[in-house]
Order: structure tokens, then sequence, then C-alpha cells
């Protein structure tokens, strides 16, 4: 059903510190940044590498407002992982499959993520305390 580690989510407070440290550090480059209104973030897709599964990401995630899920994430934690994203071939199925074995879907649809993706996020309190997402990618053109 999971293809492979889509990407893995880190609350950061300033973007911009952060996007520094992966790309000086780690050497990475920056695909995307973007604003997620809805998810009240601000956010930034580092690829980490290519294989015949699809690409990996860092996805750096400063929120907009302290009343975001975000942002109160970072209150109560502070900085760190904050997700991980799976990808699948097809998140409808997926959702439907998982919810059938009783973990708690958050997003029953799914919605719009990075880089057109279709994502939904799993509750953290059935998966041993990781909030879990899934990502179907964008269909390639052509
Ligand atoms: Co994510």
């Amino acid at each position: 059903m999971l293809t492979r580690i889509d990407h893995v989510g880190i609350a950061c407070r300033d973007l911009a510190a952060a996007i520094a440290r992966y790309t000086s550090t780690f050497g990475l480059t920056v695909t995307s940044i973007e604003v997620n209104e809805p998810q009240g973030v601000r956010e930034a897709m580092l690829e980490v590498s290519g294989s015949p599964a699809g690409t990996s990401y860092v996805q750096l995630l400063e929120p907009l407002r302290p009343d975001t899920p975000v942002g109160r994430f970072l209150a109560r934690r502070g900085e760190g992982v904050h997700h991980v994203g799976y990808g699948v071939a097809d998140i409808t199925t997926a959702l439907a499959a998982i919810g059938a074995t009783g973990v708690r879907l958050i997003d029953e649809r799914p919605r719009h993520g990075s880089m057109g993706a279709s994502i939904a996020f799993l509750h953290p309190a059935d998966l041993g305390g990781v909030l879990t997402e899934l990502v179907q990618a964008r269909p390639t053109a052509g």
C-alpha cells in the first residue's frame, strides 16, 4: 500500500533559517516554497533523493500564526519532527483500507497538499504517537 517515504515534516520557527540549515549541512536544494493557508503554514520542500518509486523530501513547516496546528505543536514540544508522509498510489483506496483497520482518519477525504499532491492525515493516537500523512503525488504531465 505504501510506496515510499514521501517526506518527513519538520516544524520550525524560522523557515529561512531552517532552509539554510538543510542546504548548508546536507547540500539539499529547495524544490518549492508555498503558503498553505487552510493548514496555517509556510512550507518548503527540499529534495533528498530520486528513486524509481519517486522523490523523497524534507518538508520544513513554519506556522503562519500561533493558533495553528504547527504553531501549537511548537509551543508544546518545540522544534522537531512533526509528521511522516508516505506515498500511496491511490489515496482514496488507501484511506478506506486503513480506516477499515480501525485507525481514525483526521481527513476522511483527501485535501490539497504540497506541489499539487492529494494528502490526508491519520490520527497519531492510533499510530504510536506518530502523526502520519498519506500522499498521492500530482500526476505527471503528459
Ligand atoms: Co506533510
